[in-house]
């Protein structure tokens, strides 16, 4: 397994610490919606405050590409987290420059900062030497506890973690441990469940996990591009008319090297995407022109229970239908119950899937494991080296 410098292998003690954690949480009407990702690094910065250790905590927040964008500040987070930890969270107006390092030069022990969001410097994603540096005047220690963002190699995740010691916080290290399962040696037979809405996110991730997985089970909209390359007519479903040559190639290859592929037998379709809609299960050789599939049908649900059935070892990203809006989310429901049941050990990356079951109301027993990551996720169990990870090596 790969192992991280951590915040075990470390004295703490009264160190200012510079904290990269993924606070990019979803938002709805400036409130946050899911506080999941705030709660998983809660360990790493309470332990730092039972040492005395300063806390300067670093995030980005949405994509503002090097802009101020005020809706993506990160003053709701602080508020969260203060809350959450019983304390105040003061937020800093910018992530570098004399104030900030004026700011966190006079806290005192125990003291928790956050900086505001690094993406509104475009030298954030460029990793830029000197906002490297910048950053690195704000901290004695870094620490990174932001495993959603490990695939990323920016200023905040690579470049400063050259210039300061640097070890893993423990988010970081549980996810290495939890999906390390997966990457290396997964008990057999391994099945990928792959979904969402575009197959551009996933279709990289799909060739990766080829030669890693025994097969995959497919849903959500990339299926609809998988079975036109296959010859159905898919009538309005979401198509990704340029993918088609990578979806053939794809197939083509899982079958040269005899992976199992199922892909939806049967569909619910409806003329739009509404919730109450008129609904219908059709097989896939009878979408009719005029509709879109929305939803795996009970037949493809059926054949997707049966392989988690005899999986030992699972990988889940996207759901399978648009379970936002009913009734297309019984697919995912129902699949999500049959691993919810199964003896395999399952990673769930992404937060899309993850906040599917939530919506859902499933609960999801110690087998399953809910990675804080997606694409970080997905690209750690498929075998690649993280930016955000290498500096942490011994
Ligand atoms: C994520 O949500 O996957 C991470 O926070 C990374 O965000 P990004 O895809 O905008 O780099």
């Amino acid at each position: 397994m790969l192992r991280l410098r951590t915040l075990r292998d470390v004295d703490v003690t009264e160190k200012r610490t510079l904290v990269r954690v993924d606070f990019n949480v979803p938002l709805q009407d400036g409130t946050i919606a899911d506080d999941g990702r705030i709660r998983a690094s809660l360990p790493t910065i309470q332990h730092l405050l039972e040492q005395r250790a300063p806390v300067v905590l670093m995030s980005h927040l949405g994509r503002p590409k090097g802009k101020v964008v005020p809706e993506l500040r990160m003053d709701p987070v602080a508020q969260r987290l203060s809350e959450l930890l019983g304390r105040p969270v003061k937020k800093l107006d910018d992530c570098v420059g004399p104030d900030v390092e004026e700011a966190v030069r006079s806290l005192s022990p125990g003291d928790v900062v956050l900086l505001e969001n690094l993406r509104f410097h475009v030298e954030e994603q460029a990793n830029d030497p000197e906002f490297a540096q910048a950053l690195a005047r704000l901290g004695e220690l870094y620490v990174n506890d932001a495993f959603g963002t490990a695939h990323r190699k920016h200023a905040s995740t690579y470049g400063v973690a050259r210039l300061l010691p640097a070890v893993a916080g423990f988010l970081v290290q549980t996810e290495v441990e939890r999906l390390s399962r997966l990457r290396e040696g997964p008990e057999r037979p391994y099945y990928a469940l792959v979904g969402g809405a575009k197959l551009s996110d996933k279709i990289q991730v799909l060739r990766d996990l080829l030669p890693r997985v025994d097969g995959f089970l497919l849903g959500g909209g990339i299926a609809f591009t998988l079975l036109k390359a296959q010859g159905y007519a898919v009538g309005r479903s979401l198509v990704d008319e340029g993918l088609l040559p990578d979806a053939e190639g794809f197939l083509k290859e899982s079958e040269a090297q005899g992976k199992v592929v199922e892909l939806p037998r049967d569909v619910v379709v409806a003329p739009e995407l509404r919730p109450g809609v008129p609904a219908r299960v059709v097989r896939v050789e009878e979408i009719p022109e005029g509709e879109m599939g929305l939803d795996i049908g009970p037949a493809t649900v059926e054949a997707f229970r049966a392989r988690v059935e005899g999986a030992r070892s699972l990988l889940w990203a996207g759901p399978l239908g648009a379970f936002e809006t009913p009734p297309f989310h019984e697919g995912t429901r129902r699949v999500a119950e049959a691993i919810a049941r199964s003896r395999a050990f399952a990673v769930i990356g992404g937060g899309d899937t993850a906040a599917a079951l939530k919506s859902l109301g499933i609960e999801l027993p110690e087998n399953v494991y809910v990675s804080t990551g997606g694409g970080a996720a997905l690209e750690f169990v498929s075998g690649k080296s993280l930016p955000g990870l290498e500096p942490l090596l011994p």
